[in-house]
């Protein structure tokens, strides 16, 4: 027989044993994936967010991504703290598409033809004079065959959060200025990667490497290749004014992002968080939107008026010769692409 006071010890310990365990058991009900898709953390532990990209903290992408950071802390509340990595500090183009399947990194928003390794489809976004203005690109997004798309990716285990715009393309070398398709002849130029590309360059008589974005400026500089193309705002803030003498505008492509999330660690969420960021993302979009055009604009008043750069803005009908020279690109990615793609874009370009 035990004495009255040890059974009052003995029921106060189990009574301590049963409450820790119960509270231990709360704890795990509620765990949260954490930075990596791999383990969940309890949820008391702010769940990291990495989202890296490869362009300078002053471009659309690079400011969008710092007010998403910005929504997504606030909106969950603290729940989630986002990293942002900018100017391939934590990867570079390859590096990061395979960084987001396996989890090392949760957001990325690539160019939209550096998915062509996951869909060669996506390279529709290279075919060269295909959307006469911003407002086509938006439509199409809007498009079920864009969002068809999207889809394709569910088995490279990404989910697309959103579209994010910068700008049309233009061109820049270092040897002459560029106001012919003749021009184009015997150079080389750098491009983000895929066929069409090398097609587009290959249909102005010049050759073509595909470079990742952070590697660039030293192939210019060393003159890997002679030239390149991207945006006035990626021209400006990657200083290419440095190392390339001459810049034509064409407006003859588009450089666009998808912004992709690593798909178990999003659907792993609780919903509340997931709600948070989601949130987030629309309004981090919606502000995307409107400063790719100041910045776009504000980067090419300051390339023209820094003056290092010599400028040719080309007239309709010098645009019509380029357009007419890379058309054969349109026949030779049809099958690739797919016509229903190439239809809805072009819908999408007519009023
Ligand atoms: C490029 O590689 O030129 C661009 O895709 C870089 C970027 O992310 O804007």
């Amino acid at each position: 027989m035990f004495k009255r006071g040890t059974w009052k010890n003995r029921s106060l310990m189990i009574l301590a044993a049963v409450l820790a365990l119960s509270l231990t058991l709360v704890g795990c009900g509620t765990t949260q994936p954490s930075g990596s898709t791999s383990g969940s953390t309890n949820q008391a532990k702010p769940i990291t967010v990495k989202f890296a990209h490869v362009v300078t903290p002053d471009t659309p992408k690079g400011q969008a991504a710092l007010k998403f950071k910005e929504l997504a802390e606030k909106y969950t509340n603290g729940k989630v703290t986002v990293e942002v990595y900018p100017s391939s500090q934590l990867y570079g183009d390859k590096e990061e598409l395979e960084a987001v399947q396996s989890g090392n990194v949760q957001i990325i928003a690539p160019s939209i033809t550096k998915l062509v390794g996951m869909n060669p489809q996506f390279q529709y976004a290279d075919l060269p004079f295909l959307f006469p203005n911003k407002e086509a690109v938006y439509k199409f997004w809007e498009s079920d065959t864009n969002k068809k798309l999207m889809n394709s990716l569910d088995k490279f285990r990404v989910k697309v959060l959103a579209m994010w715009p910068n700008g049309f393309k233009q061109f820049s070398d270092n040897k002459h200025p560029l106001v012919t398709p003749e021009d184009f002849k015997g150079l080389k130029f750098r491009t983000q990667t895929g066929k069409v590309l090398d097609a587009q360059f290959k249909a102005l008589g010049a050759g073509s490497a595909t470079i990742a974005f952070g590697e660039t400026y030293a192939a210019l500089q060393q003159g890997t290749v002679d030239g390149q193309e991207n945006t006035f705002n990626n021209i400006d803030t990657q200083k290419y004014q440095e190392i390339q003498k001459y810049l034509t505008v064409t407006n003859h492509g588009r450089i666009d992002y998808a912004v992709i999330v690593n798909k178990a660690f999003w659907d792993g969420l609780a919903p509340d968080v997931r709600e948070g960021m989601d949130k987030a993302m629309k309004e981090a979009t919606q502000y995307e939107i409107k400063v790719a055009d100041e910045l776009d604009q504000k980067s090419f008043d300051k390339l023209k008026s820094a003056g290092k750069m010599q400028i040719t803005e080309l007239k309709p009908e010098q645009l019509a010769v380029f357009q007419k020279a890379m058309e054969p690109v349109y026949t030779q990615f049809e099958s690739v692409i797919g016509k229903e793609i190439m239809d809805a874009a072009k819908a999408a370009g007519k009023k």
